[in-house]
């Protein structure tokens, strides 16, 4: 079961993949430990999630892990949620980019810490000779602030008369959002048993197959991957064909 990224409509295995990686609160609520205490198990689950992907023939994995909605959360879990980003790169960076994946964070890089704004430069020019696996980190990121962004710009380069109103099509807006550089998602799954997209990748997800998993994220791995793998498998794709 290999992918064919040429015909991604006919693909066994999805190109792209994104998660929303949902459940670290429940998963350690169950446990009666704090909710950080999910998220740093969470780190464990997209470790293995990576892993599992690149072994599986996924070419793209985009994954949430901060939506600029999460800023209502109380400042430690904040604070913890950051910290983990650091711990991430700084563990698994060389061994990402030693395996041939590129990394990229999508989101809204202003406001960040400086630290932060670095790490995830660093990251991505470290390892933007690679392309075994694109791992994309959604971080203080959200679909409509993305999609807001997006037209901020073209009207800044109408303004300029760099861009005639009547030549913005989907093709000129999708090449001003964050994932530029990236296929539409095929695959979108929730874990946690939630059914919603929560303001990720909403224009990209237009024709995506979305599986809502019951396992909270904390569990993912290989297994519930597959899972999302085979239904996905089992869909029939028409990107608004008809099924004549
Ligand atoms: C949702 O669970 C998860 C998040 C808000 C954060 C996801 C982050 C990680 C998996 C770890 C961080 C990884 C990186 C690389 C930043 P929830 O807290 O909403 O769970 P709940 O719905 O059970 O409360």
């Amino acid at each position: 079961m290999t992918a064919s990224a040429s015909d991604p409509a006919q693909a066994l295995v999805p190109r792209h993949v994104a998660i929303i990686m949902d459940g670290n609160g429940r998963w350690a609520k169950q446990r009666g430990r704090p909710r950080t205490f999910g998220h740093a198990e969470g780190v464990e689950a997209l470790r293995r999630t990576v892993e599992a992907a690149g072994d599986l023939g996924v070419r793209y994995l985009t994954v949430f892990g901060f939506s600029t909605e999460n800023w209502r959360r109380p400042v430690e879990e904040v604070n913890a949620l950051f910290d983990l980003l650091r711990l991430y790169v700084a563990r698994d960076l060389d061994k990402l980019v030693r395996e041939g994946v590129r990394v990229r964070v999508i989101g809204e890089r202003q406001g960040l810490q400086h630290d932060i704004a670095a790490i995830i430069e660093d990251a991505e020019t470290r390892s933007v000779r690679n392309d075994k696996l694109n791992l994309t980190i959604a971080f203080n990121y959200g679909g409509q602030d993305e999609i807001v962004r997006a037209a901020r710009k073209l009207a800044e380069e109408a303004i300029a008369r760099r861009v005639a109103p009547k030549d913005i099509d989907p093709a000129l807006f999708e090449a001003r959002l964050d994932t530029v550089d990236l296929p539409p998602p095929d695959l979108l799954v929730r874990t946690s048993g939630e059914s919603r997209l929560s303001n990720f990748m909403l224009w990209q997800s237009a024709y995506a197959e979305l599986v809502f998993l019951d396992v909270l994220w904390p569990d993912f791995g290989r297994p519930a991957l597959e899972e999302a793998i085979a239904l996905y498998a089992r869909r029939e794709r028409r990107y608004g064909r008809s099924d004549a």
